[in-house]
């Protein structure tokens, strides 16, 4: 399977700094596509995105992607943007369930859900986060764990469930430049597959990628693993040449 890096800017950028970070990119970006590439931005940036691919080589071998979806369709909800909205810019991809997310805005599995749901609905694809904290792999909690956040998402999207990207993502290593060793983190991606087996014929199309301080030196070897299908890839996505490299590393 074709591997997927994401980069998830998170609150970072600027109109100049996203166009020359953007511009960096795409003139490194390989002749030959060896790996799909997305970039997340934070949503008021989608449009400088599509317009950026207009005129910039390079960058339409990119996918646009947003960091977050309103669980509702439209409304009064001030303040949500809606699947439908992303799609107008061009949004292939939507995260969901960052734990960034989960945690300081009290997203529940169920809400995850509804969002991945809204997401599919528009024909975007959402990256549905999962993840354990370290006082819960301590405690021996991390498959049930992750098996709760994925077992919301399946149930409330069925057999649609073949068209999401899931992304494991342990708290503890999130920017904090700690990194699953490859074998910690194969451990937790065949627990994921195995339940998309459980749930669906097309589990093996389904790309599980492993995001928490994946950076230029450590991605081959996380990369290398069987069940790792690309990266969810935060602080190293803002330096160019760091996100190129990952890139190259998806590669092989
Ligand atoms: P990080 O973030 O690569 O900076 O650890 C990954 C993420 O939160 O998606």
């Amino acid at each position: 399977m074709k591997k997927l890096i994401a980069g998830n800017w998170k609150m970072n950028g600027s109109l100049a700094a996203n166009e020359a970070l953007l511009t960096a990119v795409a003139a490194g970006m390989p002749a030959q596509p060896v790996c799909a590439v997305a970039v997340c931005v934070p949503s008021p940036y989608l449009a400088q995105f599509q317009a950026l691919a207009l005129s910039v080589r390079g960058l339409s071998a990119i996918d646009l992607g947003a960091q977050d979806v309103s669980a509702k369709a439209s409304g009064a909800y001030t303040g949500e943007v809606s699947a439908a909205m992303l799609k107008d810019f061009g949004c292939r991809y939507v995260i969901v369930g960052h734990s960034e997310r989960r945690q300081y805005h009290a997203e529940t599995d169920a809400l995850v859900a509804e969002k991945a749901q809204q997401a599919l609905a528009a024909g975007i694809t959402p990256i549905v986060c999962v993840g354990e904290t370290l006082a819960e792999r301590e405690a021996g909690q991390t498959e049930n764990i992750v098996k709760r956040q994925l077992a919301a998402v399946i149930h409330t999207n069925g057999h649609c469930i073949s068209e999401i990207v899931v992304a494991y993502e342990p708290v503890w290593a999130i920017g904090t430049g700690k990194t699953a060793t490859p074998e910690e983190a194969q451990a937790v991606h065949a627990v994921l597959r195995a339940q998309l087996k459980a749930a669906t014929d097309h589990a093996d199309r389904v790309k599980i990628l492993y995001g928490g301080s994946m950076n230029a030196a450590n991605a081959a070897s996380l990369l290398g693993q069987p069940d790792i299908d690309g990266g969810l890839i935060g602080g190293a996505s803002l330096k160019a040449n760091d996100f190129l490299t990952i890139i190259a590393a998806a590669a092989v």
